[in-house]
């Protein structure tokens, strides 16, 4: 049975170690759909893609893709899993010391047994959605920083994932490769039929992309809606976000002691 939702996420709640990080978390993404995921730094989305993933366990509740809870998979079951999914790490760097042809066949030569002259088609299949067969033979270092992101785009979805999570995809590009970025993730996910999970500190960018947005903070989703309901949105939280305002809820300090009592230096 196919299911309409491709992922998801139950009552989770995830730490490392003792300090919680998120603490019940509900989140589906249907299949087709470009969703995103925003928050403020260290709020957890990474976190919550390592979950889905299958990098980590939950402390509670389920996360399911495709109809398989992800945290109960042996071994083998998570395998089969992960070939099914295309990951655009925050810090992804490509391998520099192979070309951008051999980054893109990286995954193909290692989880298939596909002949070369098939895997030389399916990485120029790619890096022409990419918009860059003509780089094929470019090292990295050659790359600018907005076609080394489409390298590792056309990379996560070598294998033809039904699942492709981007962490930060916008991260560092100038507003055209932004743009350029974001109507790749929209148009990849309608033409290969993917479902996207996107996470981005990119409000404005990212709305014009998405289906559907969930807003973490505190280890919650404090606000969720379509791009047009984000927008709308008077939450003081979503508020902040969209009009990127220095002050309001969301904190600048990672939790610590107090100020005054650190500074002290037990005096
Ligand atoms: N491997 C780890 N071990 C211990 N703590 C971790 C680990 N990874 C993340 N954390 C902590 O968990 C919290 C959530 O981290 P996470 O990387 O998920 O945040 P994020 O929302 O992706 O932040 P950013 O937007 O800065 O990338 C942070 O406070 C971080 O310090
Ligand atoms: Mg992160």
């Amino acid at each position: 049975m196919q299911h309409d939702n491709l992922v998801e996420i139950e009552d989770v709640a995830f730490g490392y170690g003792t300090r919680p990080v998120l603490k019940g978390v509900n989140l589906t993404a249907k299949r087709g759909q470009v969703i995103a995921i925003m928050g403020s730094s260290g709020c957890g989305k990474t976190t919550l893609l390592r979950l889905i993933g299958g990098q980590i366990k939950p402390g509670q509740g389920t996360v399911r893709v495709a109809g398989e809870s992800v945290g109960e998979l042996d071994p083998a079951g998570l395998y089969r899993l992960r070939r099914k999914m295309g990951m655009l790490f925050q810090f992804g760097a490509l391998f520099t010391d192979m070309s951008v042809f051999d980054n893109v066949a990286f995954q193909l030569r290692e989880h298939t047994d596909l002949p070369e002259d098939a895997i030389r088609d399916l990485v120029l299949m790619k890096l022409h959605a990419v918009g860059l067969r003509g780089a094929a033979q470019l090292m990295p270092a050659e790359l600018s920083g907005g076609m080394a992101r489409r390298v590792a785009l056309a990379r996560a979805i070598a294998l033809e994932p039904t699942l492709v999570m981007y962490d930060e995809p916008f991260a560092g590009l100038d507003p055209i490769s932004l743009g350029v970025t974001g109507n790749l993730i929209r148009r990849l996910t309608d033409t290969l039929g993917l479902t996207s999970l996107v996470v981005t500190h990119d409000v404005q960018e990212s709305l014009k992309i998405v289906d559907y947005v969930y807003f973490v903070s505190e280890g919650v989703i404090v606000a969720k809606g379509s791009a047009e309901d984000i927008r709308a949105s008077d939450l003081p939280y979503v508020h902040q976000f969209v009009h990127g305002e220095a002050d309001g809820p969301v904190p600048f300090h990672y939790p610590a002691p107090s100020y005054a009592d650190d500074l002290r230096l037990g005096g």
